[in-house]
């Protein structure tokens, strides 16, 4: 038995949610690109959970269900206003949707249907929990969430207590589309791995939320942020990046396990940086940001990834940077919440082997002889 590290090229799971082939991303066929431009957030996940894009009727339906569950409960919300200030936003949303198992009285049943009903209920906490705790750390009610608006334009809302303007809504449902599913990513793995031992859809989701949120993973949109910040003007970009490349740094919001020839994502989140750029009469963020492309591209070969464009864009759109891993969670969850669903329709336990390393034939020695 040999180990493969980091599984890379191993074949784990068949799943028909969505393929990346050639370097082409598509969701239950429909390729990425055409969903980035014509498809919003709600018939995003109603195609992932579903398997086909939803007529008006079950659109409406969906919606309609979202409205309904975005309340979380105040015993919650009371538990959020105890946590620190300063937690880590995906400490936080993994201790939350932890939580929320214990108001939800049809946690431990995995009947499709409850599950479905479960993913829906989900889908539209999440984006409250987030802004909930956003607002309290800052000494702020939280804001109750608005009926017949998407997703996105709620996040927005419960965020800032304002309505948002059109062209952030859009970009942020936009983004939302973008980061839903992602084949056998390492946080869908986990919420499989989870499901698959018969446990709870809150666990599978607790589990994915704790995976998401490794820098390798998710948490690479707050640290290439945190890089731009560093950079600060154009003119710094070449020299902090040749001390990255010099010291073998990893450059976040670079490469990436499967795209070898770029993220076909990372185009879409690159034209929303630019337009939001234009928009508010300051590129500075997105002209660091092609620097910082053209030098590592230019000298390491690597092309951005999905979080690399992101991080601008979520700061344009006045987001704080520990809260763009939580709002890959609120997209990425309709991911997670199908890959789940699909694990539970055909289920075995997932129980791979270990090459063992250690040593044979060892004694046990009595502790006072050691
Ligand atoms: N910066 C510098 N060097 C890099 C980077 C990077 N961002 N990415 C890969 N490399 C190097 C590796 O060090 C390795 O070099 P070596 O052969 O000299 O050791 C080589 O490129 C090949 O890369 P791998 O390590 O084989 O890539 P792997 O598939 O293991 O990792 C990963 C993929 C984790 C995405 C990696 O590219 C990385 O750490 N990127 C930065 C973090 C990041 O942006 N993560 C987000 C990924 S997308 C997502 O999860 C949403």
């Amino acid at each position: 038995m040999t180990a493969t590290k980091g599984l890379e090229g191993i074949v784990a799971a068949a799943s028909s949610i969505s393929s990346i082939e050639d370097g082409v991303l598509a969701y239950r066929g429909i390729n990425i690109d055409e969903l980035a431009e014509q498809a919003t957030f709600e018939e995003t996940a109603f195609l992932l959970w579903n398997g086909h894009l939803p007529n008006q009727q079950e659109l409406a339906q969906l919606k309609g269900l979202f409205n309904v569950f975005s309340a979380v409960p105040d015993s919650l919300l009371e538990q959020l206003k105890l946590y620190p200030k300063d937690a880590n936003t995906m400490a936080v949303l993994r201790t939350a949707v932890s939580a929320l198992a214990l108001y939800d009285e049809t946690a431990n049943d995995n009947s499709r249907e409850a599950n479905q009903l479960k993913a829906i209920k989900l889908q539209a906490q999440l984006p409250t929990i987030i802004a909930a705790y956003a607002r309290i750390r800052e000494g702020k009610e939280p804001v109750k969430p608005l009926e017949g608006v998407s997703i996105a334009h709620n996040f927005l809302y419960m965020l800032t207590g304002e309505e948002p303007d059109a062209t952030s809504v859009l970009a942020l449902d936009k983004a939302l589309v973008l980061h839903a599913d992602h084949e056998l990513n390492a946080s869908t793995f986990s919420a499989r791995v989870t499901i698959a031992t018969l446990s709870d859809i809150y666990s599978g989701v607790t589990s994915a939320v704790g995976t998401l949120k490794g820098p390798l993973h998710g948490g690479a949109n707050e640290a290439v942020m945190e890089m731009l910040q560093e950079i600060g003007t154009v003119e710094n970009a070449e020299g902090y990046i040749q001390r990255k490349i010099q010291n073998k740094d990893k450059i976040m919001g670079f490469g990436h396990r499967v795209y070898k020839n770029g993220d076909p994502r990372a185009k879409h989140l690159q034209h929303m940086s630019r337009q939001l750029g234009l928009m508010q009469g300051d590129t500075t963020l997105f002209d660091i940001s092609v620097k910082v492309e053209a030098l590592v591209t230019g000298q390491k070969g690597l092309k951005p990834n999905v979080d690399f464009y992101s991080a601008s864009v979520y700061t344009m759109l006045g987001i704080p940077k520990d809260l763009f891993t939580p709002i890959f969670a609120i997209s990425r969850l309709s991911g997670w919440t199908a890959h789940i669903l699909e694990q539970l329709d055909n289920n075995r336990i997932i129980r791979p082997r270990a090459e063992y390393t250690g040593p044979y034939n060892q004694k046990y020695i009595p502790i006072e002889m050691r």
